[in-house]
């Protein structure tokens, strides 16, 4: 059976991943996280992109556990994962699996939030979604904690009351991580974002592919595909979520939607076109904003400088701006290409380019700070 190991200093996707798309190693801190006073949690999807960089996280902020459960479905049942130098043995998830779990982190897909999700709010399980299955309930907090923690503080873990807390769609964290502040000084009226999409939000499966088809196309033979209906490799393509009756895809309609809700403001006028790009690991964001209240570039440059989790990157004369590489591993999502809108009267427009790593940010990250928020 195969083993996945995964510790501070072996952090990500080992044993899923070619050796180039792995973090680099950490320097060595005593560990403070498994206490007999921290919670116990569960992770469903362990063995899954987000599922491995949630054990990443848990272990770099030191999250305090008593008791950590794998889930995974029976294909895993069995597996080893070596985690903050303990084995553990993944199981399978059931209704059962959640007595006496007070934090779960969901990351196996709608349908199994769907089934599950409910299953362990009854045993009194605080659960956190990486899935869309419930962002759009209006019972169900939609939280990105630097842009609206008060959705969720009414909830917290180790009271025997369940609840879900819905973790936003990947592209709509980067990109309201960058806007949310712009949005609180001057207020977005409307917001037009394109997307440039890693192969790494579509999952483990994914990445391997790209990696796969690239090494094929190379070799001059048919690329493998699988996850993709198409080539991937040396291409890109409108992203592969379903394309509704509007014309628009689900993810499309996710940034959409998802925006209203975190924001609280059902008038704000969203557009988007989501694109999957061959980047390995991590999004890219173009966003052009419309404000009710001008705001010039230097002031916009200075509040996103001090925009918590919010990194700038934007040196014009050396033309250095963010790139997916640069932002994948890190906790922070990078603003760059901050400039006055042309088309716009006066200064009531800008234009940004967001990157920021969307299985870290963009999904475990965020849910790891929403569980710390439940202590
Ligand atoms: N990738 C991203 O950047 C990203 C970002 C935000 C949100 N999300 C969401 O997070 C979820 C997982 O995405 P991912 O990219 O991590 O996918 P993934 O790499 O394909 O992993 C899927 C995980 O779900 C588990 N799973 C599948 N069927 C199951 C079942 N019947 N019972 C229990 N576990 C089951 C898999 O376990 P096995 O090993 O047993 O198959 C695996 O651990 C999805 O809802 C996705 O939309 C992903």
């Amino acid at each position: 059976m195969a083993s996945l190991s995964v510790s501070r200093h072996n952090h990500l996707l080992s044993g899923l991943l070619p050796a180039r798309h792995k973090p680099t190693s950490r320097p060595t801190r005593v560990r403070m996280s498994l206490r007999d006073d921290g919670p116990s949690i569960a992770v469903v999807g362990v063995t899954g992109a987000v599922g491995q960089e949630f054990l990443s996280v848990l272990s770099d902020r030191d999250f305090p556990y008593r008791s950590i459960k794998m889930l995974a479905s029976q294909r895993s049942a069995g597996r080893r994962i070596n985690f903050e130098d303990r084995d553990y043995v993944v199981e399978e998830l059931t209704a059962d699996s959640f007595d006496g779990v007070d934090i779960a982190l969901f990351s196996a897909g709608g349908s199994i939030s769907k089934k599950f999700g409910p299953a362990a709010v009854d045993r009194g399980t605080v659960v956190v979604d990486n899935s869309s299955a419930f962002r759009m309930d209006e019972k169900v907090p939609l939280v990105i904690p630097e842009v609206n923690p008060e959705a969720m503080q009414h909830i917290k873990a180790g009271t025997g009351k369940g609840a879900l807390i819905a973790n936003p769609n990947c592209s709509t964290i980067i990109c309201l991580m960058a806007a949310t502040p712009l949005h609180r000084r001057a207020k977005v009226l409307r917001m037009v974002v394109s997307t440039y999409q890693a192969a790494s939000g579509a999952g483990a499966a994914a990445m391997e592919e790209l990696e796969l088809q690239t090494r094929e196309v190379l070799e001059g033979k048919p690329p493998t595909c699988k996850i993709f209906n198409r080539q991937y490799a040396f291409n890109l393509f409108s992203h592969n979520a379903s394309v509704l009756s509007n014309g628009y895809n689900e993810e499309e309609m996710k940034m959409v939607k998802e925006t209203r809700k975190i924001w609280n403001d059902k008038d704000v006028k969203v557009t988007a076109t989501c694109i999957r790009v061959p980047v390995m690991r991590a999004h890219a964001e173009s966003v052009n904003l419309q404000f009710e209240n001008p705001l010039d570039e230097d002031t916009a440059r200075d509040i996103l400088k001090n925009a918590p989790g919010v990194v700038v990157i934007d040196d014009r004369e050396s033309n250095h701006f963010p790139t997916p590489l640069e932002v994948s591993n890190k906790d922070d999502v990078a603003v760059g290409r901050i400039r006055q809108d042309l088309s716009q009267d006066g200064n009531q427009g800008l234009d940004i380019f967001v990157c920021g790593d969307q299985i870290r940010k963009g999904a475990a990250l965020n849910a790891i700070q929403i569980a710390e928020m439940l202590l």
